[in-house]
This record gives C-alpha cells, structure tokens and sequence, in this order.
C-alpha cells in the first residue's frame, strides 16, 4: 500500500541522512500515538537508506522486555556483528564490538556507580563510531517507549554526541508521560528533529478505501480518527461481516465500531486454540517464538494454531502483526490466566537456561506461584539489576525475594530503593540489614546517613551521624567518611568537622575508606591553612585512583582536592606521578569526566611549576573533553577549574583574546548557584584585569574572591586575592592599603610555609615598597624561590630585580637578570613575561641576540596537543580517543598544524615542534 500524506516527513528524514553522509549526524524522533504511521516511517527511512548505500542498523523494543538490561544496545551490537561474514566475525568480536559487549557484561557485574555508567555509556559510544566508521550509517530503534533504562540512557548519550559522526539515528516513540524522565527527554525535540505524523485526511482514507462511497469513507474517517491502522482494521471489519463498500448499511455499522472492538472482533473469529496461542504469545512479547506460545498454550495441534494465526493477520513469522492486536489480546486475558501464563513462561526459560532477569520478569507477574528456586533467580535479578542501575525493579524483585525468605538480601533491596529515590523505606530496610549483619552495618549505616541526607539534608544527616556513631561498636569509618562529607556541604561544620577528621591524620591509608578520609582531611587542611609540610607528610597516603572512582563523582571530587591541597604545598613531584598514575588508569576507558578530572588537577599542577604554554594545553583538552561529557554539577566544578587556569596561562602567553574568550564560554555554559570553584575564577578575572590596567575591575574582583574564600571557609594564600588587591591598589595610588594587604599575605604565606607562595608574596611587597627596599626584597624572594618549583614565580622577580637594578644604574647585574628572564620565560611560553624582558633590555641599550619562538607558539592550545600526540607517534584514532573527539577531527585539526607549521606530514611534526 502506497504511503500516503507523509512527503514532508520523507524530506525531512531524507535531509537528516544527507547531512549525516556529509559527515554531520543527526537525530530524529518519530513519535505519535498508536498506529499513526511511526514504524511505517522507520520502514521509509531504510529504504532511502538503501538507495543511497548507507549501512544499516536497526532494533526494536519488546514492551515484555523492558526489564531486561541493555537490551536495546545489544541488538545494535549483535546484529551489526552478525551483518559482517562468518570469517571475519571473529575480528569483529575481538574489536570495538566485543569491547561494547564486555563491557556491558562488566557494567553489570562492576556495580551502579554513577562514574562507572559514565565509562560504559562512552565504552559503547566509541563501539558505536568505530563500528560506523566511515560509511554513512542509519540507525533505527522503534518502540523506544518500551526501551529498557540503560538502554534509553545509551541513547541519549549518542544522540547528543553525533555531530561528527556519519549516523542518521532515527528512532520511533509513542508520547511519553512527563515521569518517563529519560524518554521525555529524548522525545521532546530538544535533541534532534521531531516528526509529529498527522491522522491522514479524508481524502487519504478515500484512497485507503477506494471501493467505498463518499458517505462511507467520512463515516470512516470519523471512526479512526484519520489513524491508518484503525482504518485497516475497520476495513477488515467490514469485509470480514461480507458487507460492500457500496452497501446503504456500511455507515451505520461503522459507526458502531470503536477502535476496541474492531481488534476484539478478529480475535473472537478465531478457533479457541488459536485464541490461546495468541494470548501465550501476548505474555511472551511483541516478538516471541510462535511454537514456544503453543507449547504453553498447551494445545493439542500447535502447527494448525500458529498457522490460522498468521492467516488471521494477527501473527507475522515470530511477531504480531502490530503491537496494538496484541495489546487487544493483554486486555482480553483474564488476570488469573494471564499469571498462569507467566508462570508457565517462567519454567520454559528456566528451562532453556535464560537469564536471571529475563525469568525473573515472568517470575513477578505470578507471585503467588513463587518456589524456592524462583525466590533464588528473583535475588540473582534483582542483583543484577541493581548493577546496572535499575534500582527500581531490582527494588520489587529483592523485596519479594526478601519477603520469601532470603534475609541476605536486604541491604540490596536497601541499596536498590536507595537509588531508586526512595529514601524513607530505604533508610528503614538499611538500618534493619544493618542490624542482621554486624560485618557490614558500619557500610549499611552510611548508606543509611545517605537516605537521611536526602531526605533532610545534610545537618540532620551529620546529626545522625554523630549520635550513631556514639554507641556503634562496629568498623566506624564508613560512617566517619560520610560525615566528613557531608560536613563539607556545611559551613558552620567546617570547623567542627576538621578537629574530628583531625583524628584520622595518622592512618596509614591502607583501605580505600582510610585514604578518603585523609583526603577528605587534606582539603581542610589546605582551607585552614596548616604548615605546607604537614600536608606534604598527610596528602600520599590519601592517593590512589581508587579514591577517585568511590561512590560515583564524590571520590573524584575529594581525590582532586586532596591532589589540589598537595600541589599548593609545593608537594609537586609525588602529585605528578599520581596524575601520571590516574591518566594511565582512566585512559583506556576513557570516559571523558574522568579525564576532565585528572586534566583539572595536571592544570593546576603545571601553572604551579609554572609551565605556562603546558597549562593551556591541557586546561584546553580538558575543556573539550568536558564538552563530550554530561553536563552537571561535577562538570560546572572542572569547567571552572580548568577556566580559571586557561586565563592565567592565556595572559601569561601573552593572549588577552584568548583570555576573554575562555572567560566568555564559561560564563556562558554556568549554571547553578555559586561553588567554590566558580568564585576562584574570580583569580583570574583580576589577573587578566591587572594585565590590562584595570585597576578599578581588579579591586572588585580580588575582593569578592576575599569575601567568597572566607565564606567557605578557607584562607589559603594560594588563593592570592590579597596580593591582587595590593596591586590594584597601588596602582590606585592607594599605597597604605596596598602594604597593609600585601603585608597581610605575607604573613599567611609564612604560616602555610610553601615556598612560591612566600616568594611570591615578597615579590609584591617589593613593589608596593618604598624602593630602597625592593632589591633587597627581591633577592630574598629570588632566593625563597630557588626552593620552589615554580619556574614562573622566579622569571617574574628575575624581571622586576632587572627592571630595580636598571632603574639604580647597575646596568651588568640588570642584564644578568634580564637575559636569564628572557630565556627561561622562552622555554615555559610565557610570552608576556619575555616582551616585558626584552623590553627593558631595549631600555638598557643592550638588545640581546634575537632569542628564537619556539614553533609551537603558533598553534592554539589544542592544536599544539594534537601535534605533541601526533609528534610522539600516535595514530589519528589513538589521538581521538584520548581527546574525545572522532579521527575525522583530528584529521581537520592536523590540516591545519602543518599548514601553520609550514610541514606537510607527521614525520616533519617533532622537528618543527622544537625548532
Ligand atoms: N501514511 C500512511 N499511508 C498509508 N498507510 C499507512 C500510513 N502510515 C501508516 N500506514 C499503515 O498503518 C499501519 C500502522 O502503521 P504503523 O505500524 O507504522 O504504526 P505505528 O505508529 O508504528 O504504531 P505503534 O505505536 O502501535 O507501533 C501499517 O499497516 C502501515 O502500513
Ligand atoms: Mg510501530
């Protein structure tokens, strides 16, 4: 039958594949009410696919599989393997294919931490883009409102990440309801183009019925509502009860038809055996293996029923002609047959060896049939289940296997309602768990305080912490660990809590609870400004990626602070081998959070070493991977990092544009209230204000910075508003605020004991000095610096005591320090510094030989680290994984390199890189 009403949906369609052949992909739902024409347009769609030579991939939902995890994804996986021949199936097993598909069958087993979704979700991305490659692709999923979570979560995570792979994914829904939060999501349009199939006209359902007179045709129109499916049935209907189009009755009787009792009256011409076929067909799915529904039918001649049923049109091979016949059939069952069906259904998979969760979803309809082995798959489900995130199913399936008696089961079901959001019955069943299972109550507990902090917030969770913890005779440092936590939500805790976590600083951090509670104490370390040295002692017995991994991003959050704390210490060798550690660890998963967050803390560590053109290559890798990765409270935190680290390096380099132009991508991405790291950007915004003579922007952003860093809690001079603000004020002409702040700093420098911070602080209360004192200040700064890894810090006070040095007439001890300013500042890329060298030497009379750019000096950021992967031998798809982007990108950016670079190939890449 001819498609009719539906040309400007086939254009659209067709526009999405032409943009995905030239190497745009693009997202399109279809969605609509059922029988409206969505699966038909899928159909189109795959047939334009074919004509214009796209590869295909397609998988449809099951709505009686919606509890099986992955579903979805591993049709996609499967069948794009089975498309390849038998030979090379095992290469494809062995490569991108086989990685999706372990790692979904490690998701499962590796728990439902959140960063780990996050690996497998970028896992399977990455499965998807290679097995693309470079052909143009269609992908259709029909039926997604039956699409299991993990699978509806991998959706939404390539829709959104299509843009530079060749992929048309088209996917078909019925409406969703507002609480289908993922399905509403992806259907409301905001992702992609989103086709509404209109009911045809009467003119359209004229044609669908051409035997039929005028009258009959609006009475038909009237009764389908313009839905195509509808009126086939009715049509069907009215041949089945052998009345003609042109007969006078034919209005009248559709008149009389509603859209129920057109699919009942095909079933009830059926022969009761077929009937019973279709209603154990019904409970087995949309797609279920016709002799399998006989079997439990139990009918006597099973190949006589499934063949009426498929002359019937209620069947089609091992499928139902459409969905909606067999929701006909659903409707029609009764509750009591239908459970006897399930429960049949169940010991037939049992029996073929199905999986714990495919039985299970059986099991659950006929709870009053449960024996002991199907209380055991019901536990083993609900396990795995809760392993992949489903929290509330494996919620309903351990509780009923608890209420069967398995009682080792509890602390999962507590787990399971947990994140679930079911907070009040969570917390009931944890601490009841808790009290069956001394071994592993002090775990139970903590996940308790949890529930409680969601329920009441984090004071009434510390509360109950403290109370709990009072009398608990077992392990207390899972709940230790908690509540300095939470604490850190709290500031009127700050204090309070850090005396307690103080408790902790000798741990010898062999488990992963010990080596979080020392981070966690190292962060307020850093805050309350304890000798640089004692963090230095505390910081390495906290590290080890395992912290960053805990407990979703909360690890990863407390890692980084505890690295962060370390790295303004000066502790900067161990914090580098612990950056090196965790990137070798993320890598190969590479999920792009995680790289966000070990690029966070390597950013921080190269500006405080000093590495200025390193800081805003990898401040700028992580700014991209964090485009590819979810956005969030975690991802607003590193984007700030990362921002505010871009800036100093940019304008360090020299960059004032450049500066602005992170300044404005952040600003614009920001959303929620103020954190911590947000208001640290304020560091850099003074910075660029104090580069470009704005002395008035400078002040108010120091200050602000001074009133947030206070407000949080924390006063470390790392954080160097004071000095900022003294610099601004002198520049005033305020010169009594400029010493009283800068001598303010000084002291603070002085009490944390790092040496770039006492050295830096000396160097501004040089230049707020009077100047009979500022050489003699800036040789102490020069020789506290010498203890510093900071080669940035030494440049600066190299240039200033040249700059003092000129000024009084010693014109060869000037140019000493000049010269060595220039070149160091050369070799770190900070280009600004070395202008201001050169400069002065011009001022000197004394121009040095011309001190070469290095090459790489006229690549951006990213470009520069696309060269330096290039360069060390990296292919375009090794470089694409490790930057999340796709090899088409790299090949542009490399373009690019070399016609910057003045090179046309790789190999010339490492010697143009160090000319
Ligand atoms: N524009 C059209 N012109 C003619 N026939 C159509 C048109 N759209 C759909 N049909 C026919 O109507 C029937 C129902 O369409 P289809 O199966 O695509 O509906 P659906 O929206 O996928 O429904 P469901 O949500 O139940 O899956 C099919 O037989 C299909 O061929
Ligand atoms: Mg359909």
């Amino acid at each position: 039958m001819s498609l009719l009403e539906r040309d400007e949906a086939v254009r659209r369609l067709k526009a999405a594949m032409d943009s995905a052949a030239e190497g745009t992909g693009r997202f399109v739902v279809v969605e609509g009410p059922p029988g409206i024409g969505k699966t038909r347009l899928l159909g189109c769609a795959r047939d334009l696919a074919e004509a214009d030579g796209f590869d295909r991939l397609t998988a449809t939902a099951d709505d009686a599989e919606r509890e099986i995890p992955w579903g979805i994804v591993r049709q996609l996986v499967e069948r794009s393997v089975a498309r390849v021949g038998a030979g090379e199936r095992q290469a494809a097993l062995a490569g991108p294919a086989g990685a999706a598909l372990t790692a979904i069958e490690q998701a499962e087993a590796g728990g439902h931490d959140e960063g780990e979704r996050m690996r497998t979700l970028h896992a399977l991305w990455w499965a998807i883009a290679d097995l693309v490659g470079d052909r143009p692709t269609l992908i259709t999923i029909d039926d997604l409102q039956w699409a299991d979570a993990p699978s509806l979560e991998f959706v939404g995570y390539l829709a959104r990440r299509l843009s530079d792979l060749r992929i048309a994914l088209v996917v078909g829904s019925r409406p969703a309801r507002v609480e289908d939060g993922a399905l509403a999501e992806l259907t409301s349009g905001r992702l992609g183009d989103l086709l509404r199939p209109a009911p045809l006209s009467v003119a359209a359902v004229g044609e669908l019925a051409p035997e039929h007179p005028p009258g009959a045709v609006a009475a038909l129109h009237e009764a389908s509502g313009g839905n195509p499916f509808l009126t086939q049935q009715l049509l069907a209907e009215l041949a089945a009860r052998g009345l003609a189009g042109d007969d006078p009755r034919t209005p009248e009787v559709i008149s009389t038809l509603g859209p129920r009792s057109v699919s009942h009256a095909l079933l009830a011409r059926l022969t009761p055996q077929a009937h019973s076929v279709a209603a154990a067909a019904a409970v087995l799915g949309v797609r279920c293996d016709p002799m399998q529904a006989a079997r439990l039918a139990e009918v006597d001649d099973p190949a006589a029923a499934v063949a009426e049923l498929a002359r019937a049109h209620v069947l089609v091979g091992t499928e139902f002609t459409h969905p909606v016949i067999r929701e006909a059939v659903l409707t029609e069952l009764l509750p009591t047959d239908r459970a006897e069906l399930h429960a049949r259904a169940a010991a037939d998979l049992r029996r073929t060896g199905a999986s714990a969760p495919r039985v299970a979803a059986h099991l659950v309809e006929s709870p009053h049939r449960l024996d002991a082995d199907g209380v055991r798959v019901l536990a083993e489900a609900g396990r795995t289940l809760l392993a992949d995130g489903m929290g509330e199913t494996a919620g309903r399936y351990l509780r009923l296997a608890f209420d069967a008696g398995i009682p080792e089961v509890r602390g999962e079901l507590g787990e399971a309602l947990l994140i679930a959001g079911r907070f009040a019955e969570a917390r009931a069943e944890l601490i009841a768990a808790a009290e069956a299972d001394p071994t592993r109550a002090g775990t139970l507990l903590a996940q308790a305080a949890t529930a409680t902090m969601r329920l009441d917030g984090h004071q009434a969770a510390i509360a109950w912490l403290r109370a709990t913890l009072e009398t608990f005779p077992g392990d207390p440092l899972p709940m230790e660990a908690r509540l300095g936590l939470f604490s850190a939500y709290v500031p009127d805790e700050f204090e309070r809590s850090g005396r307690r976590l103080r408790r902790f600083a000798e741990l010898p951090g062999t488990t992963t609870i010990e080596r979080f509670l020392l981070a966690l104490l190292a962060q307020r370390a850093y805050a309350e400004v304890w000798p640089a040295e004692k963090v230095r002692a505390l910081v390495p017995r906290a590290l080890g990626p395992d912290v960053m991994r805990l407990d979703g991003h909360e690890g990863a959050v407390t890692w980084g602070s505890a690295l962060h704390a370390l790295i303004m210490a000066d502790g900067v060798a161990v914090a580098a081998r612990e950056i090196d550690r965790a990137r070798a660890a993320v890598l190969p998963d590479g999920s792009p959070m995680d790289y966000a967050i070990v690029g966070a803390v390597g950013t921080v560590l190269a500006w405080r070493v000093g590495d200025v053109r390193g800081c805003e290559t990898e401040a700028a890798a992580g700014l991209t991977a964090l485009d590819a990765a979810d956005p969030g409270p975690l991802a607003s935190a590193l984007r700030s990092v990362l921002t505010r680290f871009a800036v100093l390096a940019a304008v360090e380099r020299g960059d004032v544009p450049g500066a602005r132009a992170y300044l404005r991508s952040h600003d614009d991405a920001l959303t929620g209230p103020a954190t911590v790291p947000a208001n640290r950007v304020g560091h850099a915004r003074a910075y660029l204000a104090l580069a470009e003579d704005d002395a008035v922007t400078a002040l108010e952003e120091a200050l602000a910075l001074g009133a947030a860093e206070a407000a949080a809690g924390a006063d470390n001079p790392a954080v160097p508003w004071r000095a900022q603000a003294a610099l601004a004020h002198l520049r005033q002409g305020d010169t009594r605020a400029a010493r009283a702040l800068a001598a303010e700093q000084h002291q603070r420098a002085m009490r944390w004991g790092a040496a770039t911070d006492i050295g830096a602080a000396l160097r501004v209360l040089a230049m707020v000095g009077g100047e009979h004192d500022r050489i003699d200040l800036l040789r102490q700064a020069h020789d506290i610096l010498d203890e510093s890894p900071c080669v940035l810090e030494r440049v600066m006070v190299e240039r200033d005591l040249g700059e003092a040095l000129r000024v009084v007439g010693r014109r060869s001890d000037a140019r000493e320090y000049l010269v060595s300013a220039a070149e160091r500042a050369t070799e770190i890329g900070a280009g600004r510094l070395r202008a201001a060298a050169v400069d002065a030497l011009d001022r000197l009379g004394d121009r040095p030989r011309k001190l070469a750019m290095a090459g790489a000096d006229a690549l951006t950021a990213s470009e520069r680290r696309i060269a330096a992967l290039a360069g060390a031998g990296r292919s375009n798809r090794e470089i694409a994984q490790e930057i999340f982007v796709t090899p088409k990108t790299v090949e542009n950016h490399l373009g690019r390199i070399y016609q910057k670079l003045g090179i046309s190939s790789r190999r010339d890449l490492g010697a143009a890189l160090h000319a």
